[in-house]
C-alpha cells in the first residue's frame, strides 16, 4: 500500500514504524505536519492507500481526514484522551499503560479504534516508556490496524465509555501547577515521579539557587542526604539535592529563560553552587545500585575466565569532550585488566548520539568546543581500535545516530536489540563529514558502495536491516532485559572458545595489516581536514543545523530524503540538481 506519514516530526516512533512497514514492503512517504494546507496538498500529491500519524501535536485537517482514512497513534489506553497522556500515567502511579490506534475524526482521540495494546508501567522517565514500551505497543498495534485495514472488511470498533474494559478517560494538559514539586513535602518517590512525568519534555518548572530552571533526568540516591531542597553535592554535571526522605540526582536543566536550552545541571548553575562538594566517581567505578553513575563497570568470571562490561549512560546519547575523555580512561582502565572479552554496553535508552551539540552550543567558540569534542570521541574510538588483549562487543540497547553508530563499530563485534534503529550519517546535521575513523570502519564492513548509500540517503535502519548489510554482527531480544541477557551469553560464548587466543591472534594481524596499509592517524586526518571546514570554514551549514537542532526551531519543510512524492514533483520538474538529485 502507499503510506502517508503525518507527524510532527521524524521522532524515533516514526522512524521505526517507517523501518517495519517498509520492511513489510508498503511504499512510504513522510511530511512533516507544518500547516493544514501542507497536509492537504501532500494527500494531493502522494494520493496514499492510507495515512498514518505516528506523532501529532494537532488535530489533523478534516479535509484529510473526511477523504481518507487516517491512524493516529495514541499513547494512552483506550478510552484516554488529551495531550499529556502518559504524563498523566507516571504521575497518578498507573500500573499497566497501553497505546491505541485510532481513526481521526471530529472528535480529537475519540474516533474509533483499530487495534490496541497494553504494557505493565515501570518506573522510568517519560521518553524511556515511549521509545520502549509504548514504540514496541505501537509497532504491534499500527502493524495490525494496516493488516486489517488492507484486509478490506474490517471496522474499527466506536469508542464506547458505557464497556467496563474502556478504563480511559479525557484528560486536560499537564500544567506546570500539577508537577510543581514541594521540597519540603515530598518524598523522593514522588519527586521522582514528577520529574520522569515531564522527562523529555517539558520538564519541572523549579527554583534553584533563585533562578528558574526545568529540571530532566532524575536518579534516587540511596546513602546521602540533606536538607530538603537543599543542594547536597556534584557529580559530573549532575547536581543532589535534598528531599523530605532522602535525595535525587538531576542530571540535566534548562533556564527558564527565553533561549535555553537543556544542558548538564553544574554547568549551568556555575557559581550558584558555591562549595558544593564534588563527588566525582573514581575512572573505573564499580557498579553501585545505590548512587548515580553515568559510567559503571561490572566483571564476570567463569571458569577462570573473566568478562568486563562497560556501562555508559549518558543522558539522550549526547557525549560531551569530557564525557568521551572520562569513558576513553574507563576503557583504558578496563583493558588493562586480566579479561578475555570487553562488552561496551552503552545505556537501556540509547547507545550513542554521537558529540554533545548542546554543550557545543553553549561555548564561548562553538567551533572550538566541536572541535575538541570530535577529537576527544576520536580518541575514545581509538582506544576500541587499539585494544589488542581483548575482544571488544558493542552491546546497543537503545538507538544509534550519527557518530555513535560509527563508534559502535570501532569494537570488534556489533550486537543490537532487536528493536533498534541506527542512523549512521552525518548529512543532516549541516552536511557535516564526521569522523570517529568512519572511512575505515564502514567500508570495512560493508563496502565502499554501500557505505556511500548508507551514509548518503540519510534514513534509519532497523537493526535486522543493518545486519543484512553487514553494518551489524547480529539482533535479537524482543525487549532490553531480553537483550542483555543474549549478550552476557554470547559474551560467554565468545570468552570461551577453545580458539579464543587464534581469534584475538587474528584480530591483531588484521590491525597490524590495515595499518601498514594505511595508518589510523591518516585516516583520521584526513577526516577532520573535513570537519575543520565544517566548523572553521566558510559555509556556515553545521552551526547553523546546530542551532536549528538545540533550540529545536520548528520545520518550515520536509527534507526530500522523506517527502518522497515532493521529490518526484521536482523531479518530473526537472528541478533536482547537483548533490540533491544524487542523494
Ligand atoms: N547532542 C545533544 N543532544 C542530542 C544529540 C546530540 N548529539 N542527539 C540527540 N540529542 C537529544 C535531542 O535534542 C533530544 O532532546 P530532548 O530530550 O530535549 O527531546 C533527544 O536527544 C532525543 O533526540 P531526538 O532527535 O528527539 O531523537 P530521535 O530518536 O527522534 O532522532 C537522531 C535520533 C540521532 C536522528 C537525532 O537525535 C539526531 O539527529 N541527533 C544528532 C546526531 C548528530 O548529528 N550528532 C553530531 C554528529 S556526531
Amino acid at each position: 500500500m502507499r503510506i502517508l506519514f503525518l507527524t510532527h516530526s521524524f521522532n524515533s516512533l516514526a522512524q521505526r514504524l517507517h523501518v517495519e512497514l517498509t520492511r513489510r514492503g508498503h511504499e512510504l512517504s513522510v511530511e512533516f505536519d507544518i500547516n493544514d494546507q501542507v497536509a492537504v496538498e501532500a494527500v494531493a500529491l502522494f494520493r496514499p492507500d492510507l495515512v498514518v500519524a505516528p506523532f501529532l501535536k494537532r488535530a489533523i485537517p478534516e479535509a484529510v481526514w473526511s477523504r481518507h482514512v487516517c491512524l493516529v497513534v495514541h499513547p494512552g489506553i483506550v478510552g484516554d484522551r488529551g495531550p499529556s497522556a502518559l504524563d498523566w500515567a507516571i504521575l497518578e502511579g498507573e500500573r499497566e499503560w497501553g497505546v491505541t490506534v485510532l481513526q481521526a475524526n471530529e472528535v480529537m482521540d475519540g474516533g474509533p479504534i483499530w487495534a490496541s495494546r497494553c504494557f505493565p508501567m515501570r518506573g522510568a522517565r517519560k521518553s524511556s516508556l515511549y521509545r520502549n514500551e509504548v514504540t514496541e505497543a505501537a509497532v504491534a498495534a499500527v502493524l495490525e490496524a494496516v493488516d486489517k485495514f488492507a484486509a478490506g472488511h474490517v471496522r474499527p470498533e466506536p469508542l464506547d465509555y458505557g464497556k467496563p474494559e474502556v478504563r480511559g478517560r479525557a484528560r486536560p494538559l499537564m500544567t506546570q501547577e500539577a508537577r510543581r514539586i514541594d521540597w519540603q513535602r515530598d518524598d523522593t518517590e514522588t519527586v521522582l515521579r514528577k520529574i520522569r512525568s515531564g522527562d523529555s519534555f517539558p520538564g519541572v518548572l523549579d527554583r534553584i539557587a533563585g533562578g528558574e530552571y526545568y529540571l530532566y533526568n532524575a536518579r534516587p540516591e540511596g546513602r546521602l542526604r540533606g536538607a530538603p531542597g537543599s543542594l547536597i553535592a556534584r557529580r559530573h554535571g549532575a547536581i543532589l539535592r535534598g528531599t523530605r526522605d532522602g535525595a535525587v540526582w538531576i542530571t540535566h536543566v534548562k533556564p527558564k529563560a527565553d533561549g535555553g536550552f537543556k544542558l548538564p545541571a553544574a554547568s549551568v548553575l556555575g557559581e550558584a553552587l558555591g562549595d558544593v562538594p564534588a563527588l566525582d566517581l573514581p575512572v573505573l567505578p564499580a557498579r553501585d545500585g545505590e548512587t548515580y553513575q553515568d559510567i559503571f563497570y561490572e566483571e564476570e568470571w567463569r571458569d577462570g575466565v573473566g568478562i568486563g562490561y562497560l556501562h555508559f549512560d549518558f543522558y539522550n546519547g549526547a557525549m560531551s569532550t569530557a564525557d568521551c575523555l572520562r569513558l576513553r580512561d574507563a576503557f583504558a582502565a578496563a583493558a588493562a585488566r586480566e579479561i578475555r572479552v570487553i562488552v561496551l554496553m552503552g545505556g537501556p535508552d540509547f547507545w550513542c548520539n554521537g558529540i554533545h551539540l548542546n554543550v557545543i552550543e553553549a561555548a564561548a567558540s562553538p567551533a572550538d568546543e566541536s572541535w575538541a569534542n570530535i577529537n576527544a570521541m576520536d580518541d575514545l574510538c581509538l582506544a576500541i581500535l587499539r585494544a589488542g588483549r581483548q575482544l571488544t562487543i558493542a552491546a546497543l540497547q537503545g538507538n544509534a545516530g550519527a557518530g555513535g553508530v560509527f563508534l559502535a563499530l570501532a569494537a570488534d563485534r556489533v550486537l543490537a536489540r532487536q528493536g533498534v534503529i541506527l542512523n549512521p550519517h552525518y548529512k543532516g546535521m549541516g552536511n557535516l563529514f564526521g569522523s570517529e575513523y568512519w572511512t575505515y570502519l564502514l567500508p570495512k564492513r560493508v563496502g565502499a558502495e554501500r557505505a556511500r548509500e548508507i551514509t548518503g540517503n540519510r534514513l534509519p535502519l532497523g537493526a535486522p536491516e543493518a545486519q543484512a548489510l553487514g553494518l551489524i554482527d547480529d539482533c535479537f531480544g524482543a525487549d532490553v532485559p531480553a537483550f542483555a541477557r543474549g549478550v552476557r551469553a554470547a559474551a560467554r560464548e565468545l570468552a570461551l572458545r577453545p580458539d579464543f587466543e587464534a581469534l584475538l591472534a587474528a584480530k591483531r594481524a588484521g590491525r597490524e595489516r590495515d595499518e601498514v596499509e594505511k595508518p589510523l592517524a591518516r585516516y583520521r586526518e584526513e577526516e577532520l581536514e573535513h570537519m575543520k571546514l565544517n566548523f572553521y570554514g566558510f559555509d556556515p551549514s553545521y552551526h547553523v543545523a546546530r542551532y536549528h537542532f538545540v533550540h529545536r526551531v520548528p520545520h518550515a519543510w520536509t527534507p526530500l530524503h522523506l517527502a518522497r512524492h515532493r521529490r518526484r514533483m521536482w523531479e518530473r520538474q526537472g528541478m533536482l540538481k547537483g548533490r540533491e538529485a544524487v542523494a
